[in-house]
């Protein structure tokens, strides 16, 4: 048997004139699953979205949700839903009527619609506002109608088009923490588009990496973040140790690899790749700032000397120029009185080799 999967791509592709948008994507979400859409401007995040709600038609390739095949479905038969960006609630219409809008085209019952807004409110924690129109509701809560007013249909899969965009840094983090409350609560399948990777980050349970119509890495939060896999990705989800390095030596365990300044640097494999890397990337957070003359005992320590600091609240960026000339960017406990450094001092730059993340394109 063969499992269920909310949707699935079979090496779909949507050109337009000689743009590819969407090149042979391979793709499944598992049901129930929170699945972002992340990459960005132009690389075919909402052209995927549309041709899963059926608003645009594969050029090649096969598109399915619950494993049924909707090449030749309509919009208004797909048991999916899209909330767009700009909303598009009705201006005219109650919070309680723009919620009830899609179950009165199906006919239901107004007993059970009543029910079904009342849920709704509930859901998206705004009873007692059913009366309101849109313009006289906050960006957010006219999110939360937007959500409902989706939700209500009980869609197989709910398809989200950046709709936190619009609103502020604060509102906006306040909305992830909701929908993805939300949508835990329901059970449904999302797919979430977005160009933001801390949002994707804070609220998926898988993340595809889009780059020219192409997915260039799928995997849960932590692994897009610790281990990119390409210098697009690292660069990308905010890296700031990237370098281009050639392999200097290589065993069954370790590689080392050699930056361009000249920098030998180990790095640990837990696993056969499936090509030869082309450099290696190392977060501010795993790499250590010593003060002192003894060497530090992890597996990469060099010498230095600091050549900028940023005070960021709670860390401060330290930013560390080594002998050779490559530098390092570590994220400094600004609480600890241990490290308190000044631009020009002397320090060491400290990781291990399981945190020298090797990148293979
Ligand atoms: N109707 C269209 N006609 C021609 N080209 C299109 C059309 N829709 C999208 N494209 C092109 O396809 C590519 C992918 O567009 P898409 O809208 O999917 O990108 P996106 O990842 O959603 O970007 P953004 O983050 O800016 O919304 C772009 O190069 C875009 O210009
Ligand atoms: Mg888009």
């Amino acid at each position: 048997m063969t499992a269920t999967y909310s949707v699935e791509f079979k090496s779909v592709s949507k050109f337009f004139g000689d743009v590819k948008a969407v090149n042979r994507v391979d793709l499944q979400v598992h049901k129930g699953e929170f699945f972002s859409l992340l990459g960005p401007s132009g690389c075919g995040k909402t052209t995927s979205l549309r041709m899963i709600g059926g608003l645009e038609h594969p050029t090649e390739g096969d598109v399915f949700i619950n494993n049924i095949c909707v090449n030749n479905v309509p919009p208004y038969e797909r048991d999916s839903s899209i909330v767009f960006q700009n909303l598009a609630l009705f201006p005219h219409m109650t919070v309680a009527q723009n919620i009830a809008f899609g179950l009165k085209l199906k006919k239901m019952p107004r007993d059970q619609i009543k029910a079904k807004v009342s849920e709704m409110l509930g859901l998206v924690q705004l009873s007692g506002m059913e009366k309101r129109r849109p313009d006289q509701l906050s960006g957010g809560q006219q999110q939360r109608v937007a959500v409902a007013r989706s939700l209500v249909l009980q869609p197989e899969v709910l398809l989200l088009d950046e709709p936190l965009a619009a609103l502020d840094r604060k509102l906006r983090k306040e909305m992830q923490i909701e929908l993805r409350r939300i949508q835990r609560d329901v059970g449904i399948t999302f797919i979430y588009v977005t160009h933001d990777q801390k949002e994707a980050l804070s609220m998926s349970d898988r993340i595809a990496v889009m780059k020219d119509g192409i997915i260039v890495q799928l995997g849960p939060p932590e692994q897009i973040y610790e281990q990119p896999r390409t210098r697009f990705v690292a660069d990308f989800m905010g890296a700031s140790n990237v370098f281009d390095a050639s392999i200097n030596q290589q065993n069954d365990e370790h590689f080392t690899m050699k930056t361009q300044q000249g920098l030998d640097v180990l790095a640990k494999i837990g696993k056969t790749l499936e090509s030869d890397p082309i450099g290696f990337s190392v977060r501010p957070e795993a790499v250590r700032m010593v003060v002192g003359n003894e060497k530090p005992s992890l597996e990469n320590a060099y010498q230095g000397k600091v050549a900028s600091l940023v005070y960021l609240g709670d860390v401060t960026e330290v930013e560390i120029e080594l002998q050779g000339g490559d530098c390092f960017v570590a994220f400094v406990n600004t609480t600890s009185q241990s490290t308190k450094v000044e631009e020009g001092q002397a320090v060491w730059v400290a990781w291990s080799a399981q945190d020298s993340n090797l990148l293979l394109a």
